[in-house]
């Protein structure tokens, strides 16, 4: 073993000594090993994580794998060209060359693993599309293996005269001691003389500087590798802190300021003007790296790698055809970890498919203080990620929606329906819908639908719940989407219609799972992705299938719409703060542009054009889900049951390290401009909320501050 000169790891010899002695490890080992250093720690400084994480270096072979995966992956990605330059508005936002920088990346070398999976992660974040932002990691698990955190998450107030000022979140104590028991003394002790042990006085100061800048500095150098969306509003306002619904209650996202998924920063210097005082002060206060919840236990770097980095179940393609797999549903497969939604049986996830981002970061278990939760009585309905509110002024229902998934997909929908029919016996005349923060929980890259069949799950049926049956929502509720034709998907298409290895529809290829613009299924047989449509994009030469319309009416879902409108939709007000995605956009798109109804984004900065959602998709999967369309496999020692192209020189191989690579599969065609992907067009809200410190993160307040300034 190459014993890498650490001095930091010298200096904790000694406190060290007495935990290697309890170990069958040497102490001079562990001390040399910076990734023994954090070993069995909760806590730990952000430069001991850099350095466990820049000590080990690029091994060859696997930088080869992954770029080959990603490579061969891409071909199934429909935005590729787009994304090369994106159209307006987006055209300055999105511009990346992904080939020739999967190029670059090949021909250059790094001082360390940990330096390539930087590259790697914000080369795919230029996408700007929080389905691919990809989970490729080269040593690093795909989630988190330390959460890097600050005590003083931010937000964005207005003022009565309308000037905007960064504040510490008026909240931010009361949520840094509920969740930090252990390590707020270490911030307490950090501040500088009088204000020592009073971090409870920052909550709600002015924020003059950050690092001695303007804080819009760092709001815009973090929105230029936070990814995820197109429009800069929205990246900035990933900044911030914000709320969500998760099954479990209401959660508190502390923003990418006071919360990173690397070991990015070591301290931050703010200058500050605390609640009722006029002179600024300077405060320094250091990050802390916390374990993350899913991290297996280490003692060292070898053990690291081991237990967090390698492949896993499900990371390849893997046999879906055999219902007795023991992987099918272990909470290790990727998708189970890193979808944020409550994990569905994946018989059920092949009926009822969704269109759902993945996350670097487990679904956030901070919660909103109590003050902050909505205490209004819950309606009949609520359940899990779902919420029905009256408010007090007796016309205006609110439904808060965390996702469109749940364990119970059919609950979910009647419930939905059910709570929508409780607020109009109430009296209700008028909606919210609150998605803020809807399943982006962190903003660091997402992505991946498996399987899945089609992509509206309850985006298009929530929509048919509120406005009735009406051209727009019978049939079909959705958008038209094409999927890419790339190579190898003609390949394994052509494989699928000429011989009889998919006889039940489990392959993604197979036409009998799709319609077409007519929304007519496919017969089987039909080789619905010829003649591909040859389209130049960016001067690029590209081939997409035929126009494919909705499947989703036929999917057998619980209930139909209900006859009428149950709201008017221009009674309905869609409440964001814009990181609102995939079955999201969905469903805000065709709430907005095809019914009518007003959005609004939440505390977005005043001179910045604020979307209401973005990265629209239309289906997403991922690598593993293409890996099993080509793989075959061996099932009670008979061969074959996939379309056997594994060994086809366009085929990814298998990815070699714990990694997910997401892809949009299907691009949904506009509203406006039905020729070209509505994943481009604009969006912009129709209200973008002013924030107070009254109202910050506490939806009851938003949700009236809205009624008052859009539903009266
Ligand atoms: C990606 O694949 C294309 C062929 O499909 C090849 O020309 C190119 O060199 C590959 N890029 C890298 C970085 O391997
Ligand atoms: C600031 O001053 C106002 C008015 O005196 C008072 O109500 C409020 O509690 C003070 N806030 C803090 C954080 O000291
Ligand atoms: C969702 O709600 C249903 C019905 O109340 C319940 O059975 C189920 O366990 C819940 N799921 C989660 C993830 O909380
Ligand atoms: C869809 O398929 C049906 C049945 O084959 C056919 O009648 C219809 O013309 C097709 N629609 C389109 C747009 O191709
Ligand atoms: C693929 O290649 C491997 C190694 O050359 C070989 O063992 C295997 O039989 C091949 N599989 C197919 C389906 O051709």
């Amino acid at each position: 073993m190459v014993l890498p000169p650490n001095v930091r790891a010298f200096l904790h010899f000694a406190s060290l000594v007495a935990v290697a002695a309890a170990a069958s490890i040497t102490a001079l080992e562990r001390a040399v090993d910076p990734c023994a250093a954090i070993s069995g720690q909760k806590w730990v400084a952000p430069s001991a994580l850099r350095a466990c994480f820049t000590s080990v270096k690029v091994d060859p072979t696997i930088k080869e794998n992954i770029i080959e995966v990603i490579n061969k992956t891409l071909a199934f990605h429909t935005s590729v060209n787009y994304e090369f330059k994106a159209p307006e508005p987006f055209t300055a936002d999105v511009h990346e060359d992904l080939l020739g920088d999967l190029d670059r990346i090949s021909k250059q070398s790094y001082p360390s693993d940990y330096d390539l999976h930087i590259d790697f992660s914000r080369t795919l974040k230029r996408l700007d599309d929080v389905t691919v932002g990809s989970l490729l990691k080269p040593s690093l698990p795909r989630k988190a293996l330390f959460l890097n955190f600050l005590p003083v998450p931010l937000v964005l107030l207005t003022e009565t005269n309308g000037a905007q000022n960064v504040h510490i979140a008026p909240e931010a104590f009361q949520v840094a001691s509920a969740e930090f028991p252990d390590q707020i003394s270490v911030w307490q002790n950090a501040l500088p003389g009088a204000l020592k042990g009073q971090l409870a006085s920052l909550s709600g100061a002015k924020v003059l500087q950050i690092n001695g800048q303007d804080p819009f500095v760092a709001v815009n150098a973090n929105a230029q590798i936070a990814g995820s969306f197109q429009a800069l509003g929205t990246r900035q306002n990933g900044f911030f802190a914000s709320y969500n619904r998760v099954a479990t209650g209401w959660s508190y996202i502390m923003g990418n300021f006071a919360q990173q998924s690397l070991p990015l920063s070591d301290t931050v210097i703010l200058t500050i003007v605390r609640v009722n005082h006029t002179l600024p002060e300077i405060v320094v206060l250091p990050y802390r790296a916390r374990i993350g919840a899913a991290t297996v236990p280490f003692t060292d770097t070898a053990s690291w790698r081991a237990n967090n980095c390698v492949a896993i179940d499900g990371t390849n393609g893997e046999d879906i055809f055999d219902t007795s797999s023991p992987s099918a549903n272990s909470p290790n497969l990727p998708l189970v970890k890193f979808k944020q939604q409550p994990d569905i049986p994946v018989a059920m996830e092949r009926k009822h498919p969704v269109n759902v981002m993945m996350d670097t970061s487990p679904p956030s278990d901070i919660v909103l203080p109590p003050t902050l939760t909505p205490a209004l009585p819950i309606l009949s309905g609520s359940q899990n990620v779902t919420q029905f509110f009256m408010l007090k002024d007796g016309k205006t229902g609110v439904m808060a929606l965390g996702s469109f998934s749940d364990t119970n997909f059919n609950n979910f929908l009647l419930g939905m329906l059910s709570g929508l029919q409780a607020l109009k016996s109430q009296g209700a005349t008028q909606l919210i819908v609150d998605v803020v923060r809807f399943s982006s929980k962190v903003d660091h890259f997402h992505t991946l639908t498996s399987f899945f069949k089609t992509n509206n799950g309850g985006g298009f049926i929530c929509a048919a719940h509120i406005v009735g049956p009406k051209s727009t929502t019978v049939p079909q509720a959705g958008l038209d989407t094409k999927a890419r034709d790339g190579p190898l998907a003609m390949l394994i298409t052509t494989k699928i219609v000429t011989s009889n290895i998919d006889p039940d529809g489990e392959l993604l290829y197979n036409p009998v799972n799709w319609a077409n613009a007519s929304d007519v299924f496919f017969a089987p047989g039909t080789n619905w992705l010829q003649p591909p449509v040859d389209l130049t994009i960016n001067g690029r030469a590209d081939a997409f299938s035929q126009r494919l319309g909705e499947e989703c009416a036929a999917s057998g879902f619980p209930t139909t719409p209900p006859a009428t409108a149950l709201f008017d939709p221009k009674k309905v007000v869609v409440v964001s703060n814009g990181r609102c995605a995939s079955s999201c956009s969905l469903f805000s798109v065709t709430m907005s542009k095809e019914e009518g109804a007003q959005t609004v984004v939440v505390g977005g900065k005043v001179d910045v054009q604020q979307q209401y959602c973005g990265t629209v998709g239309g289906q997403s999967t991922d690598f593993s889900t293409i890996d099993t369309e080509v793989k075959d496999f061996e099932l009670n020692h008979c061969a074959v049951k996939s379309t056997g192209l594994k060994n086809n020189t366009l085929a990814p191989p298998d990815l070699l390290v714990n990694g997910v690579q997401g892809i949009t599969w299907r691009l949904a065609f506009g509203v406006v401009d039905p020729t070209q992907p509505e994943e481009w067009q604009i969006r912009p809200a129709t209200l973008n909320l002013p924030i107070t410190a009254a109202t910050v993160n506490n939806p009851v307040a938003i949700w009236e501050s809205v009624v008052q300034k859009l539903l009266n």
